[in-house]
């Protein structure tokens, strides 16, 4: 499946099926090792940790390219590859220079053997496990031409969605974004844990094939087999018979490549023909038969007007350059990151300096330098703030962090609204009905402080907003009735609890069930659970602690909210068995353990796997032990028969 899937682009099997079979395939490698495929598919989702990855040489050097910036050079580049051949009669392949990391893969009988990076070009880091986890890579190859030995190339890299929904991610989490998807990249790569690898979805274009007895004299029949083994290829090349041909594709994909799922920054120019490929060899550093046509760098120089500082919901201080309006890369820009205060000293800015602005994969421009030649003597340095700009509290900076915080959580509006903001969005509770305007509006007016007053409101107190009418009004209330229906994991990540981004809320609401096992949960027990390490649990024991928000979890259990996890896969059949814990103990005549557990479950009830006090029953098989019977008595635990269980869901 994951071959059809991710060679061939089609699929047979659901999301759901496919993760069932693979769930069933680990826990089958768990008992028998010795089972374990090197191309098993449970490898994409990594686990394997390598606390230094050994240092491998290259079979063949992986050499850089030599660059040029203009049309002169690279009629240059033509005139000595004719000179070289003494012939006008070759063929150019272009290609775009993807922006990643450069990668050496090994095949042999057709499996994947090995992953490197380049390293210094002659060794590097072997990664393999962690190449594995790239899904379009091909674990193994099959098919009659597929050479005996051979390594593919190709630069891996984050798809710039990827990469930004990577930073959202870390942005709701309070975490600094990662500066650009390249770095991102390969600071992926060179993760221990494979398992997060994996969670980075990189991808990976293939450019190059080496070894001997390939069966192919041209560049472009090589692309052709990396294709026909499965290999992803970027659809982007193109055979051209003339340098004017070559200027022709690079000024088409100028504009064109900043639509292609990754980041480039130019273009690949090869001689087509192998054997001229050999015959104009290498320097030192790069082969004669090739270079790269790079895109100027999208950056402008503009003014420096003016700092803002703005201030996010958990009291972060951002600032912010206002520049003179200018055109980048097809926008106009007024406005830059300057990410924090070391950012301000490392560039020594001043007001109405001419600064640098560039704009590459970022999500938002950057300032990169100041034209020193261009300041006058009058500008002064610039001075961090020592106050918060919205309430004036003074600033405070956290040990070995490089952001200052406005310390008034409870007190500074940009933080409360923000808090609300984030409550309500999209992947938490989706009130689409409420904007950052309306948030306002109810701050405004005293009627809403944090996320639970939202449902105390009235009709006659958003009737008064202005604005509102009997629509929008009923229509607000709508949207916030319908919030109550909204999954634990979302209303957990709404919270807004320091690094509990998505992923982290879907974590802990499948493991721990409800807010109150969550809430009650020791530090040790956090950090149990796969994935979560010790700044989540911290965060998490800090925010549970806080008087304000134990207040909060119970106004919300009161409005309704979703405080418990339902398994979503699952097909209700009823809810005769809601809100019931079961522990299940023994062997049973009419049905198998798993699938007990899911008549149970589909049936609203939960299943545990220890014997508390809290417990509702125990659902005693053949061949209970004594001891379980025992502890459920001295609890006072109802213990029921099979009989007794199946007599609880005829009662519908
Ligand atoms: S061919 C001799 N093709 O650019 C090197 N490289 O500066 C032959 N790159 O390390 C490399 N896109 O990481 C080739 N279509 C492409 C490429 C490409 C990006 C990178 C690659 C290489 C670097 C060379």
């Amino acid at each position: 499946y994951n071959f059809q899937y991710y060679q061939k682009d089609t699929s047979e099997v659901s999301d759901f099926e496919f993760d069932k079979l693979l769930e069933e395939l680990t826990k089958l490698e768990d008992e028998h090792p010795e089972l374990k495929a090197p191309d098993s598919p449970t490898q994409r989702v990594g686990g394997t940790i390598t606390k230094e990855f050994d240092t491998v040489y290259h079979k063949y050097p992986m050499l850089s390219l030599s660059n040029t910036y203009s049309k002169e050079e690279l009629e240059d580049f033509d005139k000595r590859v004719a000179k070289g051949l003494g012939t006008t009669d070759y063929e150019y392949f272009c290609e775009l220079k993807f922006d990643g990391v450069a990668l050496s893969l090994t095949y042999e009988n057709g499996l994947l053997t090995r992953g490197v990076t380049r390293g210094d070009g002659t060794r590097g880091d072997d990664i393999t496990n962690n190449v594995k986890t790239i899904r379009t890579i091909p674990l193994r190859v099959n098919g009659a031409n597929v050479p005996e030995i051979f390594e593919a190339r190709g630069e891996a890299f984050m798809p710039k969605d990827v990469f930004k929904n990577l930073n959202e991610e870390r942005i709701s989490n309070n975490e600094e974004p990662y500066a650009n998807a390249r770095n991102t990249t390969s600071g992926s790569l060179k993760m221990q844990d494979s398992s997060i690898v994996a969670k980075r979805y990189l991808d990976c274009y293939l450019y190059s094939l080496n070894g001997d007895n390939l069966g192919v004299d041209t560049h472009s029949e090589a692309i052709g087999l990396l294709e026909k083994m499965g290999f992803n290829v970027s659809p982007t090349y193109r055979k051209c018979k003339t340098i004017s041909e070559v200027l022709t594709y690079i000024a088409e994909w100028e504009t064109k490549r900043l639509d292609l799922p990754l980041e480039t920054d130019g273009i690949v120019i090869k001689i087509n023909s192998i054997a001229q490929q050999q015959e104009l060899g290498f320097t030192a550093k790069s082969p004669r038969w090739a270079i790269a046509y790079k895109y100027k760098a999208e950056n402008a120089a503009t003014r420096l007007e003016n700092i803002t500082y703005q201030v996010g919901r958990t009291g972060a201080i951002t600032p912010v350059a206002e520049l003179e309006p200018v055109l980048l890369a097809g926008t106009t820009v007024k406005r830059a990151s300057l990410h924090n205060a070391n950012e301000i000293e490392r560039l020594d800015l001043r007001l109405g300096d001419m600064v640098f602005v560039e704009k590459g994969g970022e999500i938002i421009p950057k300032v990169t330098g100041v034209d020193l030649t261009a300041r006058t003597p009058d500008l002064t340095p610039v001075e961090y703030i020592t106050e918060c700009p919205e309430c004036g509290t003074a600033l405070i900076r956290h040990e070995g962090e490089a952001a200052h915080y406005c310390p008034n959580v409870k007190g500074c509006p940009p933080q409360i609204k923000g808090r609300i903001e984030h409550f309500i969005q999209r992947k938490a509770m989706d009130i689409d009905s409420i904007g950052e305007r309306t948030i306002h509006l109810l701050y405004e007016k005293g009627l809403v402080k944090s996320p639970a007053d939202l449902y105390s409101l009235t009709y006659d107190e958003i009737f008064q907003l202005e604005g509102f009418k009997d629509l929008s009004t009923k229509n607000l209330l709508k949207g916030i009735e319908a919030s109550k229906e909204i999954p634990f994991e979302s209303v957990l990540f709404g919270l807004g609890i320091r690094f509990v981004g998505k992923t982290v809320a879907e974590k802990l609401a499948a493991y721990f069930k409800t807010i109150d096992n969550l809430s009650n949960a020791s530090f040790d027990q956090l950090i149990e659970v796969p994935e979560i390490g010790e700044r989540i649990a911290s965060s998490l024991i800090t925010w549970f602690n806080a008087e304000e928000n134990k207040e909060e979890i119970s106004r919300l259990r009161e409005a309704g909210v979703q405080l418990s996890f339902v398994e979503d896969d699952l097909e209700q059949a009823s809810d005769l068995l809601n809100g019931k814990s079961f522990v299940i103990s023994g062997v049973f005549e009419g049905y198998g353990r798993d699938e007990l557990k899911e008549v149970i479950k589909s049936n609203g009830g939960k299943v545990i796997s220890a014997i508390s006090g809290k417990l509702d029953f125990l659902l005693a098989g053949d061949k209970m032990g004594p001891a379980k019977r025992e502890k459920a008595e001295k609890l006072g635990v109802k213990i029921i028969t099979e009989q007794e269980f199946n007599a609880m869901l005829s009662e519908g």
